[in-house]
């Protein structure tokens, strides 16, 4: 402690251990903007995670959950206008308009700048500064990139714990001068002297912001997941997607930073792939990243090396390398249950924290669909008594836990492996209610990045605005692209491209897969969850030149006869309504591919366009 009390100014208390002056200077100025009663730096140890928790139960912001049910655990209930993240509130703050590109809020960054400063002054009086240092990636590994979050929140703190490598040896990685992406945070409720504080501070006004020229973020008046967990969506998709382009400038390749999860299959004779998979938000990562493959496929095993961020770099031998940058699951919980997901379950048996879901009248959690029975009675997750009689929801549909990756009891061996593993196979799913088949394999790596590339989705309670429409969402990304999205799909290509001149084979094969056709009634006609390993499967023999398919006008898919079927009734009728392809639809969905085009108008690749016109041409037969 080394640092003298200034008049008004919180003192700024610097450990011993920590040497790097500019970090110090850039804390210090952010205090004088910020005035903080106090600044805590976080050390990332487990008394201080206890000691933050029980200061948020003390304050109302926490609830300790009953230890004989859910041991270590915790809820926190959010305000209500604060349960998401908030697209049409983030902002990349390149240089010009055009680098952010048309699917971005962009604001000159010098204005920006004179409006956050405007915002930040003063904002966190009456509260501590918490200074967290993370790791994106195994500590010191040469893949892992450093971030210090600077925040009002101790919510942030603790999630930021579990979520990422937090605390005292990121410092060590730090040495004097190593680099950091500075992240600023705040909830942007300053108290005045005396002001009682309220459970979940927060403000109307809401900034997610980003200067990628920089690699700086500044997020205001959210306390919420990736609005103010900034090491994920900021930093691991936005900034470092971000990085990977303008390092392909550097070596001509640089590397991909996906919202992907990776998972591991090993099938009975031992042989393992690993695959990564963009879906977009609430779309079925976690799932599918811990799925159990049904009773009937005896000897196969799934494991996780993560279920929402890749970052993806091509390796020594030309293949492409994945790691997981994060170190927990910030997962959605309404739907999550037993049946579907266990192995989900387990993780969360201990040790999470809990966002926005019902209390049950013996201390534990609940949310819709996670036991068929439904309790009599609950507090649902904005405190109010709840019944089944209620018409409400007791969960938020964006409710959230936090848990640490390492209680997944299907964790891959390799999850923490600074090398990362190689990738065989993407895959790209969105949820089509019709239209988009079963699954399709591309035919070559630029068909395959038309078909990311042009992907919609129905939205998601994941962020705010009107849920169930269909929206273009490129690769699973358009929140999450840090630059020109056209020029983006360049890079994708570019990539591939001197993949494949190293070495053909280490191309991994694309895929497009949709769970979420439905029937006249609504219902879902994919059984979905573990029955997904009957598709997988397909997909990983397709790789190894073991399966057969059929041609479509899109690429290959498998006939009825070329999936497994043990163990389930599922009839090629039914197979038919979720593989059928209806032209008169899929000419519709080319005018929106048209219409993406259009919006990024010049900055989208000649090879894009000309998949677009062949297509065009087989559905007009
Ligand atoms: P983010 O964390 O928001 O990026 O999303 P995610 O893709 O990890 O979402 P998650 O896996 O938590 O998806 C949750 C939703 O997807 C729930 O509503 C699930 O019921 C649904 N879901 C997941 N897998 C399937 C599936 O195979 N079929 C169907 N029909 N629904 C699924
Ligand atoms: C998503 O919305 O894709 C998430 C949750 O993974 S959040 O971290 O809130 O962005
Ligand atoms: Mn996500």
């Amino acid at each position: 402690m080394n640092q003298p009390v200034m008049g008004g100014v919180a003192a700024l208390n610097v450990p011993a251990y920590i040497k790097h002056q500019k970090l110090i200077n850039w804390v210090a100025e952010i205090a004088a903007l910020a005035k903080p009663d106090s600044i805590y730096w976080c050390d990332g140890s487990e008394e201080e995670y206890d000691r933050l928790c029980q200061l948020m139960v003390d304050a109302g912001t926490m609830k300790k959950l009953n230890p004989a049910k859910r041991p270590n655990s915790y809820l926190a209930c959010s305000d209500p206008s604060d349960v998401a993240r908030v697209e049409d509130r983030t902002y990349i703050c390149s240089a010009t308009k055009e680098q952010a590109g048309p699917t971005n809020n962009w604001m000159d960054p010098a204005e920006m700048r004179r409006t956050l400063h405007g915002l930040f002054d003063g904002c966190m009086a009456g509260r501590t500064l918490y200074v967290v240092p993370f790791s994106m990636g195994p500590l010191g590994s040469p893949i892992a990139h450093i971030g210090v979050e600077l925040s009002d929140s101790p919510y942030v703190a603790v999630n930021m714990r579990i979520m990422t490598r937090m605390g005292k040896a990121v410092y060590d990685v730090l040495g004097t001068d190593g680099e950091f992406v500075p992240c600023v945070h705040t909830v942007g409720a300053p108290l005045r002297p005396g002001q009682k504080d309220v459970a979940w501070p927060c403000n109307a006004t809401k900034y997610i912001v980003h200067y990628p020229e920089t690699r700086e973020i500044w997020s205001y008046g959210s306390g919420y997941g990736g609005n103010a967990l900034l090491g994920k969506k900021c930093f691991a998709l936005r900034i470092a997607s971000n990085m990977g382009n303008q390092e392909a400038k550097q070596d001509g390749t640089g590397w991909l930073a996906e919202h992907m999860l990776i998972l591991g299959v090993e099938s009975p004779e031992g042989k393992k792939h690993y695959v990564a998979a963009a879906f977009p938000s609430a779309c079925g990562k976690t799932n599918f990243a811990m799925l159990i493959p049904p009773a009937s496929f005896n000897g196969w095993k799934v494991t996780t090396i993560g279920d929402d961020i890749a970052w993806i770099k091509p390796g020594a031998d030309g293949r492409l390398y994945a790691i997981n940058p994060e170190a927990g699951y910030f997962g959605v919980a309404p739907g999550t249950n037993t049946r579907t997901n266990s192995n989900c379950m387990a993780s969360l048996g201990e040790n999470t924290i809990f966002t926005n879901v019902a209390l049950t009248d013996d201390g534990d959690v609940w949310w819709e669909g996670m036991t068929k029975e439904v309790p009599a009675h609950l507090v649902d997750w904005q405190g109010k008594d709840w019944t089944p009689a209620s018409g409400t929801k007791a969960a938020h549909p964006n409710a959230r836990f936090t848990v640490a990756a390492t209680q997944n009891p299907v964790i891959d061996a390799a999850w923490d492996d600074p090398a990362g593993v190689p990738i065989s196979a993407f895959i790209f799913g969105g949820r089509r209610s019709t239209t988009v088949p079963l699954v399709t394999e591309a035919r070559n790596w630029v068909e395959g990045v038309y078909m990311a590339a042009t992907m919609g989705s129905e939205t998601t309670a994941a962020a705010a605005g009107q849920m169930g429409i269909v929206r273009r969402d490129p690769f699973a990304m358009l929140p999450f692209i840090g630059y020109n999205m056209g020029d983006y799909f360049k890079h994708w290509l570019r990539l591939g491209e001197k993949v494949a001149a190293k070495n053909a084979a280490a191309l991994p094969k694309i895929f497009c897969v949709n769970w979420f056709r439905t029937d006249d009634e609504g219902k879902f006609v994919w059984p979905g969850f573990g029955d997904n390993m009957r598709v997988l499967k397909w997909m990983l023999e397709r790789t190894e030149g073991n399966a057969q398919g059929t041609e479509n006008m899109f690429g290959t898919t498998p006939r009825f006869e070329d999936l497994n079927w043990d163990g389930i009734s599922f009839t090629q009728g039914q197979f038919d309504t979720i593989t059928s392809i209806d032209k008169d639809a899929w000419k519709e969905e080319l005018k929106l591919h048209e219409e993406l085009f259009q919006k990024l108008e010049g900055h989208v690749p000649q090879e894009l366009v000309q998949v677009k016109a062949d297509l065009e041409k087989r559905l007009s037969v």
